[in-house]
């Protein structure tokens, strides 16, 4: 099955207003292929969501940095799926290692946090990846394997879910994985998928590459058979990114 090439820029804490108005106007008059062969999503803080999505063109979607894990209630400081839905957010980002390591998210409280966001009707992007240590002694595979079945014990439907390979040394560090890197795990977590959830969802779930992704590097990496786009960080805030979306082509 055919797999639409997915960019999603994750602008994470960034932004004043007018920044954010800025970077949208420089979306809104690029020229990029169509929504037929890429989608393109933005991510940006949650207090600017309402005002990216309201000015942003029609073609592109916003998503959300992280939802809280069950319904809304008393739940200081946290936004809920339901009030994304509510706003019209579609998407959400789930489990980005910044989560993982600084707010202690386990996979096992991803895992319930992507289930409910599905629940509620959001699209979801999953984020694994390995840090350097863990590659360093071998168990990349291991690693994204155990939080990638974190998520899958918990879900059945995977057609709203996008997994983002995010090494966690290649964030934000200039140090990309090189194409043979990524398509290699991109490959074992497409195997994995096969042998433990089914071949139709391995064929069809896109998996996408996040870390130090920027307009030099994204063609050659979009070039790698199992790479079906990027989540990119720190070049999203750039109008490189309007390069890295065209890279789809
Ligand atoms: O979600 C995006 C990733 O953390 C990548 O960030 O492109 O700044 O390395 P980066």
């Amino acid at each position: 099955m055919a797999r639409k090439f997915f960019v999603g820029g994750n602008w994470k804490c960034n932004g004043t207003t007018e920044e954010v108005k800025k970077i949208v106007t420089t979306l809104n008059q690029a020229e990029v292929p169509s929504h037929d062969v890429v989608e393109v999503v933005v991510s940006p803080p949650f207090v600017f969501l309402t005002l990216v999505k309201s000015l942003l063109r029609s073609d592109f979607h916003v998503a959300a940095q992280n939802c809280w894990v069950r319904k809304g209630g008393a739940f200081t400081g946290e936004v809920s799926a339901e009030m994304l839905v509510n706003l019209g957010v579609p998407w959400v980002i789930i489990g980005h290692s910044e989560r993982r390591a600084l707010l202690n998210e386990s996979n096992e409280f991803v895992g319930d946090k992507v289930a409910y966001a599905l629940s509620q009707g959001l699209k979801v992007i999953a984020c694994v990846g390995e840090t350097l240590e863990q590659r360093e002694s071998g168990s990349t595979m291991s690693v994204v394997a155990a939080q990638t079945k974190a998520i899958a014990e918990k879900i059945t439907n995977w057609d709203n879910v996008v997994l983002a390979y995010e090494p966690v040394w290649a964030i934000g560090t200039g140090k990309v994985a090189t194409p043979a890197q990524a398509q290699e795990v991109h490959c074992e977590l497409r195997k994995w998928l096969s042998e433990n959830v089914g071949a139709d969802i391995a064929a069809s779930t896109r998996i996408i590459y996040g870390g130090s992704v920027n307009g030099a590097n994204c063609r050659e990496l979009a070039g790698q058979p199992d790479v079906d786009g990027f989540l990119v960080g720190g070049a999203s805030l750039k109008p490189e990114f309007v390069d890295i979306i065209k890279s789809a082509t």
